[in-house]
């Protein structure tokens, strides 16, 4: 049975609103979360599999060139070393969400330092860990590598779908009382995710199980199998618990290309688990940005003119590129358009998906071009984003979905006394702290995405959920289950969630924010069906069925689900598809950050004291997880703003920070009280259920909101990201 469903118009069923259960929308605890804090829940690396052999990476010690030889001999059969594997298809590079193939590189290709070049085999980690220390690597290196992204002589190409000129930009320019005319830059980041990547490759006959950590199981079974030359059928991913992704395993790395490699070539289980610098150097990294801002506008503060020019990076021939002007299309007016990216082509590690690839720097730097506007023309921040919000789609004419931005202002603005701001920058001190207040706006495309979810009511009046869905840390395990529980009047505790196994129905996978209303709205519909079955076997109309604690009924005579179902389970597919509502109309989530910041004359430290985000993104499943994503993001704000930034070397691209003492994510001691308020809200063209994405929504302009406090305390304006503490003084 299944019950699938398109998104070409207006869903106004609005049946979650009052469900008896009351599940959907309650801040309920992890199901999962009692396993993760007892160590129960198995990680990648955590897997117990028999016989299991460790891989560990060598290396490329060079930028750009070839390898010559791999002196594997004199190693294997000494000291527990298997195999020195260095079959051509371990050098494909980590992969992007929504290319199935592999990308292109060249036998025995080096483009970039710390690219994998062949995995050491061994009884023991340690022992593979030393081998491929020692292992021999021969090169003949080619010197036209390229490593600044700014050079004039670096090779650089537009991606055509993403220039765009409406209009005479410089003529408005020209002609406006106010402009802004600025170039920003925004750093490499690493997404930083807490667990390492990690795969155990195990092979029956032709059939492969990968035990990994992975977002996206049913495009990384499709991206595993182009690389090994195999068809997807025979693979079988298992990640039921994601310690974080952000981007970084949206697609496979090296280390399942050639996990399962050696396994087959061994014919034993390999384990092939990255340490901090391989996760840093060998997978991928979020593209520096420079981005040329260009604001005019009229002495009402209307925009007449916006321009987003970007330069980022990718190594050659990479079809990924960060999108850093996604949201500046549709955020704000002005009739005289110019954006555009281009992308200079580096030797350095793999460019690619960082939490809110496009929004979160773009956004940023947009924001605080903003706020240099609002200073121009002598308008208040709040007001003259008020002031700027399109009635449609500035470029396409098209209308937006729902967009609660103006209310995310000035409920912010109410709430942090936005009002008893300091006005004049510089001017409020408390000893030796220099004290500012910022705000910026948020803004992140919204997405539904393929998916499907089967769910079983059971004789015993309980009920299952599976699909090859993920959990990284945001919560699915438990918004599934309550909306399977809602749906079929059940109690959480009778629902059990069954993700990350490619054994189940495909699932959306975790990225761009799109999981939770994607896999949701496929639950919700599994759940429908089953309704209409009972609904049949009692002998009633869906409408009138009332389902509650495990008994279905119209109302006076409410029966248990075992004695209705008389031992014969009840099983649905629900299967969601995007439709013409993605087109016709501009879907985004929208909010507000204010933050308020002291800087410290004497060192120019700065201490984020308060920040507050209010958001609206939909209908809200569950209001402690999608709080929690929205901390993460602000927290996320607060380390692009002040920390985090990837240093690359000169003279080779190498990442020279690549861990976590050097490459600085917020601590406890750099993030204060955080607030988050979540705005009521229901789409009814995002998704059946409602719901839009919130998950990268807290990060999608959080760092400007600092900045913009900073200039507020200090009367700098560092545009050169991070604002470390020798920009400030
Ligand atoms: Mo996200 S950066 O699409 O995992």
């Amino acid at each position: 049975m299944t019950a699938h469903h398109k998104m070409d118009k207006a869903d106004s069923r609005n049946r979650l609103d009052d469900m008896v259960q009351g599940l959907v929308g309650s801040p309920m605890d992890r199901p999962d979360g009692p396993l993760k804090v007892s160590g129960q829940a198995t990680y990648a690396h955590e897997w117990d599999v028999p016989g299991m052999l460790f891989g560990v990476l060598a290396r490329a010690t060079i930028s750009k060139g070839r390898v010559t030889d791999v002196a594997s001999i004199p190693l294997i059969g000494k000291d527990g070393v298997r195999a020195v594997i260095t079959d051509d298809r371990l050098l494909r590079r980590p992969a992007q969400g929504g290319a199935d193939e592999a990308p292109p590189q060249g036998s025995r290709q080096v483009d970039y330092f710390g690219q994998p070049i062949a995995l050491v085999v061994a009884d023991t980690f340690e022992q593979a860990r030393h081998a491929a220390n020692i292992l021999k690597i021969s090169y003949e290196p080619m010197a036209n590598a390229a490593f600044d992204p700014e050079a004039e002589d670096t090779p650089t190409d537009k991606p055509e779908d993403d220039q765009l000129d409406q209009g005479d930009l410089d003529k408005a320019m020209a002609d406006a009382p106010f402009t802004v005319d600025q170039v920003y830059r925004t750093p490499g980041h690493n997404s930083a995710a807490m667990e390492p990547h990690c795969a155990i490759a195990s092979w029956d006959g032709d059939k492969l199980t990968l035990r990994g950590s992975y977002q996206m199981l049913n495009f990384n079974i499709n991206e595993l199998a182009d690389a090994l030359h195999i068809v997807p059928e025979n693979i079988r991913m298992l990640s039921p618990f994601v310690g974080g992704g952000f981007g970084s395993k949206l697609g496979i790395s090296p280390e399942a290309v050639s996990a399962a490699l050696a396994a087959k070539e061994i014919g034993q289980p390999v384990c092939v688990a990255l340490s901090r610098p391989q996760v840093f150097e060998t997978t991928m990294r979020r593209s520096e940005t420079r981005q040329h801002v260009r604001l005019a506008c009229g002495t009402d503060g209307v925009l007449t003119g916006l321009g987003h020019e970007c330069l980022v990076s990718n190594l050659p021939e990479e079809e990924f590129y960060e999108p850093v002007t996604q949201a500046t299309h549709f955020m704000y007016g002005g009739k005289n358009r110019k954006l555009g990216i281009q992308v200079a082509r580096i030797n350095r590690t793999c460019g690619g998906s960082v939490r809110a690839p496009g929004e979160a720097v773009g956004m940023q730097v947009l924001e605080n071009a903003m706020d240099e506007l609002a200073e121009e023309a002598g308008i208040d921040p709040v007001e003259l984003r008020r002031r700027n919000v399109p009635d449609r789609h500035p470029e396409q004419d098209i209308p937006y979905s729902s967009r609660r931005f103006i209310e995310a202002l000035d409920e912010g603005a109410k709430l942090f006394e936005w009002h008893k701001r300091n006005k004049t920058p510089g001017s409020l001190r408390e000893g030796d702290w220099l004290v500012g207040h910022g705000m910026a706006g948020a803004a992140r495309v919204n997405i539904l995405s393929e998916a499907k979810a089967r769910v079983t009511l059971c004789a015993d009046g309980t009920a299952v959920v599976e699909t090859d869905m993920t959990d990284i840390g945001t919560g699915t395990y438990a918004i599934l289950t309550q909306i399977a529980g809602d749906m079929l009047g059940l109690p959480a505790s009778k629902v059990e969630t069954k993700l990350g196994d490619t054994d189940f129905p495909a699932g959306p996978g975790s990225g761009g924010s799109w999981g939770a209303s994607s896999a949701g709205s496929a639950v919700f519909l599994a759940c429908e069906e089953i309704r209409k079955k009972l609904a049949e076997q009692i002998g009633s109309e869906e409408t009138d069925l009332a389902l509650a604690n495990g008994r279905a009924g119209t109302g006076e005579s409410m029966r248990s689900f075992a004695d209705i179902l008389d031992g014969q389970d009840i099983s649905a597919i629900g299967h969601i598809e995007p439709g013409k509502t993605l087109e016709e109309w501009q879907q985004a989530t929208y909010g507000s950050y204010f933050a308020e910041v002291a800087v410290n004359a004497v060192t120019g430290e700065t201490r984020v004291k308060r920040m507050l985000g209010v958001f609206g993104a939909g209908r809200i499943l569950n209001e402690k997880t999608a709080t929690s994503q929205c901390y993460g993001g602000m927290i996320w704000g607060i380390g692009s703003a002040l920390t985090e930034e990837l240093v690359f070397d000169d003279r080779d691209g190498h990442i020279v920070n690549h861990d976590l003492a050097e490459y600085h994510v917020p601590v406890n001691l750099d993030v204060p009280q955080i607030e988050v308020v979540l705005l009521e809200e229901r789409d009814a063209l995002a998704s059946p259920i409602q719901a839009k994405g919130i998950g990268e929504l807290g990060i999608c302009g959080a760092a400007a909101a600092v900045t913009n406090a900073i200039y507020n305390a200090t009367g700098i304006r560092v545009r050169d990201y991070p604002a470390t503490l020798d920009k400030l003084l």
